[in-house]
């Protein structure tokens, strides 16, 4: 039996866990991490987030060089596609990164106790029969996909986004169960790959959240790339075929029964926390009725000692919160104050077009009775997106109408995800419209375009 004692231990090594172990042991603070993986980096970059992107990266350039390249007098022959590489790629790229984390914790002095840990009690975990102590604990297991009754996933046929990670061939035929962050890079992915897909949707619109704009103007980017979509229908089971699966939906409300049948279906349904097995409730946590653990504003749990940060805690399921919760309660932990602001959280879909957003939406805003003032620009006034054959989509920036502070930012467009940025960082600032407007952008960028959305607030964009 082994066994140690520590400041710190965090359960869970993505980027909630992993981020905040470092930070811990940066502030000097004795810090272990438990991770039940073979490697560190959890959903998020062993089959998340950083898999995806590879994945969704050399789609992207297949799509580009079949359909743009002649455009531009790039000649020869499209590029064909050898799946077994592109996984190889991803594989590479994942390894890579859980190989820097494994680094990080060396070069921190940090401990990775490899195996699954149970809270029992009095500052202890268990891993196994080792039993180790530490003055902080801090919960940070993630989530894993919710299941949908009905439908068993078998991660062959039936999969969830790790099984669509390492599909052994392009399928001809995918159905999608959500057309929400999942399921729509996943399916884009195939989609440029050559598989017809369809994504069944239980609401009237995908990618539940966005502005509505957005929506209309990402559904019809994704419908001329080769997506079908089926809006309202309710998804009621799925049976497994000699080859592939049958879906049978309704239309929502309607017992009118339709069926689809492909050779894969991915169910992206979203996730839920992740506490089974760690002995939280038996320990004397609270869960709330989403399964969520319950905490304060600081992240502490019920039990005395113990904090729980990322998915397994309320608010948006996004790897950076995580992060950012990890850092504040290491900071905690520390000695010092630590923060997150919720009302500066940006959220990206990965297609192409890209989708970012941060702050309110009009919707919200509306409903909230707030007077604001809408600045939009499309990008087909922007010289360097339409050279890129990326004209389409616009900024939305949305400002409070009295003071001209930022209150929100929706992006479709080209490198939305990075674009967001310049807005997160004047939001934390308290900026205004007029300040982007005054703050000069590189030409050509794309960023200029938030400029000109900041302009078309005030006194009018030049390019539009
Ligand atoms: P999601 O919550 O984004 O979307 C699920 C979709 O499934 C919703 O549109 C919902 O209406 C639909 N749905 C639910 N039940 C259904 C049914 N029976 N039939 C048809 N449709 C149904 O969940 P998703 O895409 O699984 O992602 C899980 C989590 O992971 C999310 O919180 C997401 O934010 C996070 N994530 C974030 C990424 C990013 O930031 N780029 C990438 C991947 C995941």
């Amino acid at each position: 039996m082994a066994g140690g004692e520590y400041d710190v231990i965090v359960i869970g090594g993505g980027p909630g866990g992993y981020v905040c172990a470092i930070r811990a042991a940066q502030s000097g603070l004795k810090t272990a991490c438990v991770e039940g993986r073979e490697t560190l980096g959890g959903t998020c970059l062993n089959v998340g987030c950083i898999p995806s992107k590879a994945l969704l990266h050399a789609s992207h350039l297949f799509h580009e060089a079949s359909h743009n390249f002649a455009r531009m007098g790039l000649t020869g022959d499209p590029p064909g596609i050898d799946l077994e590489q592109m996984m190889r790629y991803k594989d590479d790229t994942v390894a890579q990164n859980t190989a820097g984390i494994a680094f990080l914790f060396r070069k921190n002095g940090i401990d990775h106790i490899k195996g699954w840990a149970r809270l029992t009690g009095n500052g202890t975990v268990a891993i196994g029969d080792d039993v180790y102590k530490a003055r902080n604990i801090v919960i940070a297991t993630g989530s894993e996909p919710a299941s949908l009754p009905g439908v068993k996933v078998d991660e062959t046929t039936v999969v969830t986004s790790t099984g669509a990670l390492v599909l052994p061939r392009v399928p001809d035929r995918m159905v999608v169960i959500g057309g929400g962050v999942i399921g729509l890079e996943l399916g884009s992915v195939y989609a440029r790959l050559g598989t017809q897909v369809t994504v069944v949707e239980f609401l009237d619109e995908i990618a539940p959240g966005l502005d509505s704009d957005v929506c209309k103007a990402f559904r019809r980017a994704l419908t001329r790339q080769g997506l079908a979509f089926i809006l309202g229908a309710e998804v009621q089971r799925v049976r497994k075929l000699k080859a592939g699966a049958r879906l049978t939906y309704a239309k929502r409300g309607t017992e009118d029964r339709k069926t689809l049948d492909a050779e894969i279906i991915l169910v992206a349904t979203g996730r839920k926390p992740l506490t089974r097995g760690l002995g939280f409730t038996e320990a004397g946590g609270t869960l709330n009725d989403q399964g969520q653990i319950v905490t304060d504003e600081h992240w502490r749990t019920s039990i005395d000692g113990v904090y729980a940060i990322g998915d397994v805690v309320a608010g948006p399921m996004l790897a950076h919160k995580a992060e950012d919760e990890g850092m504040a309660v290491a900071d905690i932990m520390a000695g010092r104050p630590g923060h997150v602001n919720t009302g500066v959280i940006p959220s990206v879909i990965y297609t192409a077009p890209e989708i970012a957003q941060v702050g309110q939406t009009e919707a919200q805003l509306k409903a909230d009775g707030r007077s604001f003032t809408i600045g939009k620009f499309p990008f087909m006034g922007n010289a360097r997106a339409k050279s890129m054959f990326m004209g389409e989509g616009f900024v939305k920036l949305l400002v409070d109408a009295d003071s001209d502070r930022i209150l929100g930012c929706q992006i479709i467009g080209p490198s939305a995800g990075e674009l967001i940025q310049e807005i997160c960082v004047a939001m934390e600032f308290g900026a205004s419209a007029e300040d982007l407007a005054l703050t000069c952008h590189a030409h050509p960028t794309c960023s200029e375009a938030i400029r000109e959305a900041a302009l078309a607030c005030g006194p009018g964009a030049i390019h539009a």
